[in-house]
């Protein structure tokens, strides 16, 4: 008789454990094609529950083509149902949560991390709340590809207002983070063969989706004044200029004025695009926010901009600014990429802005992230004094720090993760090699100021020895 090991304590129902226990017999090919399953009745009573859990598991496999039923001779595994090599599931559970557990207790100095713990809760709670039980019921069905219309008009005037950008609602795309915004670029006016110039040190992410379809980089070298732009070659053509001008990723420079207007004069005469990435500017601490290059020619000029650092990246919310001859394209695109992102997320996110929460939580955090970085900073000359130096403009969620004498090898990558530190070298998102090796990204946005001090330490102590 079979025996099926039945757990009342579990909070899973009988008749799941019943069929769960002989779906996976089944799978494994230990109950074979042809072997005959014991009656409903007499299964029930060897394991001591009801008949019924017994007959709705067998339906529940039969409805799925592990069992056959032959009337008058009882029930059969059916032919086809076993599987070579099941892995076990509960393995990969353990795996994981075992990492998770190693990465606890990590002082992680990753990058472009908010503080988590300080998302405002209650005032999303709140309105998504209002706005789920509000909206009309058309909303909940699918919407347009480019996004709610509230949201983008309330966009316009907050990009307009803080960021210096000259847009209308109808030039703006809601997309699901800033990465899927590179993504559409990449789609829109990359093919096998074209020409991306890029800063470089930039992102690697970056540059791996704009190299998917095809498309070679061409790095352009970054300086304490952001991209080299006296070195645009007139002999390459390239699709667009890919910038961080507000706040050089990994490197933290801000593009003057002058190198602003020449990039433009290059566009303009090479007939190509820049796309600029403004990630973090809004959290500026020693001045106002620099303004955007789109401001300057918003033809020329596609605006990339994320709610994931000013907000939180699991929101998955970013938007494009786009010039008029890309919008319908682009609007094409992300129809096909995913119809659009979530309306009840947008609607939420056109409420908190309306609402003056965006400006409130960045004029809070802009606060928290300057004691922060100011914490790294001092613990920082505390520790290596004149033998490292801090590099970058006072904005965004993370600083660059340049030492003496030291490469950042996987090998001391390694020792400091053993000794629960991890930094970031900047030499990852290089694309000539060889230029970077003594400079780690520190980024202090999700780490405490007692974090950042005890993590500066370990990160002193491993490279002493
Ligand atoms: C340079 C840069 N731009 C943009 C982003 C934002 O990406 P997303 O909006 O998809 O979270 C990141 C993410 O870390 C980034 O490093």
């Amino acid at each position: 008789m079979l025996w099926i090991p039945i757990d009342r304590t579990l909070d899973i129902p009988l008749k799941r454990q019943v069929y769960e226990y002989i779906r996976k017999l089944i799978l494994h090919g230990e109950l074979r094609a042809g072997e005959k399953l014991p009656a409903t009745r007499e299964c029930a009573s060897h394991l001591g529950i009801s008949r019924n859990v017994v007959i709705e598991a067998f339906e529940q496999l039969l409805a799925e083509g592990y069992i056959v039923g032959h009337q008058g001779s009882g029930t059969f595994v059916a032919e086809g149902a076993f599987l070579e090599q099941m892995q076990e599931e509960q393995t990969t559970t353990l795996e994981i949560s075992e990492e998770c557990i190693q990465e606890k207790d990590v002082i992680d100095f990753r990058s472009g991390i908010p503080a988590l713990d300080m998302f405002p809760k209650k005032d999303w709670g709140r309105l998504a709340k209002e706005v789920c039980l509000e909206a009309p019921d058309y909303t909940f069905g699918y919407d347009h590809p480019e996004g709610r219309l509230e949201l983008r008009k309330i966009l316009s005037q907050y990009l307009r207002k803080t960021r210096g950008v000259k847009c209308h609602a109808d030039q703006i795309v809601i997309t699901t983070g800033a990465t899927q915004a590179f993504s559409l670029i990449t789609k829109l006016l990359l093919s096998q063969g074209d020409k991306v110039f890029i800063e470089d040190p930039i992102t690697n992410e970056i540059q791996t989706i704009f190299t998917s379809t095809g498309a070679s980089l061409i790095p352009i070298p970054v300086d304490e004044q952001g991209m080299r732009t006296d070195l645009l070659s007139d002999s390459e053509k390239p699709r667009f200029i890919f910038v961080t001008p507000s706040h050089q990723f990994p490197l933290g420079s801000i593009l003057p004025i002058q190198r602003r207007i020449q990039l433009i004069q290059y566009a303009r005469a090479n007939e190509c695009y820049i796309v600029e990435d403004d990630y973090d500017s809004e959290f500026r601490y020693n001045g106002e926010p620099i303004s955007s290059l789109q401001g300057l020619d918003s033809e020329r000029v596609i605006y990339v901009g994320t709610f994931s650092k000013n907000l939180s990246p699991a929101l998955r919310m970013g938007y494009l600014v786009l010039p008029q001859a890309l919008i319908e394209r682009c609007k094409s695109l992300k129809w096909f990429h995913d119809l659009h992102t979530p309306s009840l997320n947008q609607m939420i996110l056109a409420r908190f802005i309306e609402e003056g929460l965006l400006e409130r939580h960045i004029r809070k955090m802009r606060k928290v992230y300057m004691k922060r970085r100011k914490a790294l900073r001092e613990v920082f000359l505390q520790e290596f004094g004149k033998t490292a130096k801090i590099l970058g403009d006072s904005t965004g969620l993370h600083l660059i720090a340049e030492f003496k004498g030291v490469e950042f090898t996987e090998d001391i990558i390694k020792r400091l993760f053993q000794n629960h530190v991890k930094v970031y070298p900047v030499e990852h998102h290089a694309i000539r090699k060889g230029r970077h090796v003594n400079k780690v990204i520190l980024g202090y946005g999700n780490l405490r100021t007692e974090e950042i001090k005890e993590g500066v330490c370990k990160l002193r102590t491993v490279l002493e020895n």
